[in-house]
């Protein structure tokens, strides 16, 4: 059995109908009882609701577990806590597995949520449990957040330059990846990168938008100032806000991407594109 731990998320969703499609066997972390439709329909055979940030929920998840897929909720300010508290409840339960789901490039420290999965890769390093780490840059299918505006207004915001160069990787490549790492052997002690084929600009993103969207799409550059003001009026935690400002300002001034060697090699064939998944998310959303 696998437990994968932020299981009801984005990435969650995607690793169990990863894992599903292989027949693997997965115990959902969930952090509350309603979410567990959500997990059932994605191919868990079971689920569990309990707060990361406390010990027995672990101890709960764990038991009878033999690889565990921890996956941290998104800028979260307990990210150090819960993968402390999953490294040493693993140990507990001689889990034979730890799968880091962390971030491409968690060294850079001018992105604290970066930072924060170094932190816990260092601590399962330490622990001496047989580990693979997997470091996604970022999801394609974070432009679904912008979809009603791409769809309705042509307008591609985004809070950093349009020239800015990303690599960008489909989040089911990225589930593929994850259950060939659970389901199949040689990946112990394996920390991955996960990118995509191309490196792209919003201006390039955009393009690409118009031509499988059959409409004029246009990348824009939105002032980090009204950035910040539009998350505030969505509710958006101060802190969230902090690291997110953070991201931006470093992709504005460095870009973002890496190579999609590993992500080939554990997949077996070319990365989705761009193109793949915008063609995906408008027949889905047809
Ligand atoms: N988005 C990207 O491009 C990208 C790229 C690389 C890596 N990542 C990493 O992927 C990870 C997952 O991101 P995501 O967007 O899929 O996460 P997410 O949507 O935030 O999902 C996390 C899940 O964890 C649950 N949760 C929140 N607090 C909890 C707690 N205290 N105890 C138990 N469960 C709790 C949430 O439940 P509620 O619904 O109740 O809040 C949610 O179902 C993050 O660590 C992120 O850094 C993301």
């Amino acid at each position: 059995m696998i437990l994968v731990t932020g299981a009801a998320g984005k990435t969650g969703q995607a690793i169990i109908r990863g894992l599903h499609a292989t027949g693997a066997r997965v115990r959902a972390l969930i952090r509350r009882p309603e979410q567990e439709g959500i997990v059932l329909a994605a191919g868990a055979h079971e689920a569990l609701a309990g707060d990361m940030t406390l010990e027995s929920t672990f101890d709960r998840a764990l038991s009878g577990i033999r690889t565990i897929y921890h996956i941290c909720p998104n800028m979260c300010a307990y990210e150090v806590e819960m993968g402390k508290l999953a490294i040493q409840w693993a140990k507990r339960h001689t889990v034979e597995h730890f799968v880091f789901h962390s971030v491409l490039h968690p060294q850079v420290r001018a992105m604290p949520h970066h930072w924060d999965k170094l932190l816990v890769e260092d601590m399962l390093f330490e622990a001496g449990l047989p580990y693979t780490i997997l470091q996604p840059v970022a999801y394609m299918q974070n432009i679904m957040g912008s979809w009603n505006g791409i769809i309705n207004e042509g307008k591609y915001h985004v809070p950093y330059p349009i020239d800015t160069r990303l690599g960008m990787v489909d989040l089911l490549d990225v589930a593929q990846a994850a259950a060939v790492v659970m389901t199949t052997p040689g990946h112990h002690g394996a920390t991955y990168e996960l990118c995509g084929n191309e490196i792209l600009t919003p201006k390039q993103m955009a393009s690409i938008m118009s031509d499988i969207l059959e409409q004029e799409v246009a990348a824009v550059e939105e002032r980090i100032v009204n950035w910040q003001q539009n998350a505030r009026h969505t509710g958006m935690d101060e802190e969230v806000i902090k690291k997110l400002t953070a991201m931006f300002q470093y992709y504005a001034t460095y870009g973002f991407w890496g190579n999609s060697n590993a992500l080939r090699h554990l997949i077996g064939r070319d990365p989705a594109t761009f193109a793949d998944c915008v063609l995906r998310t408008k027949r889905v959303s047809a």
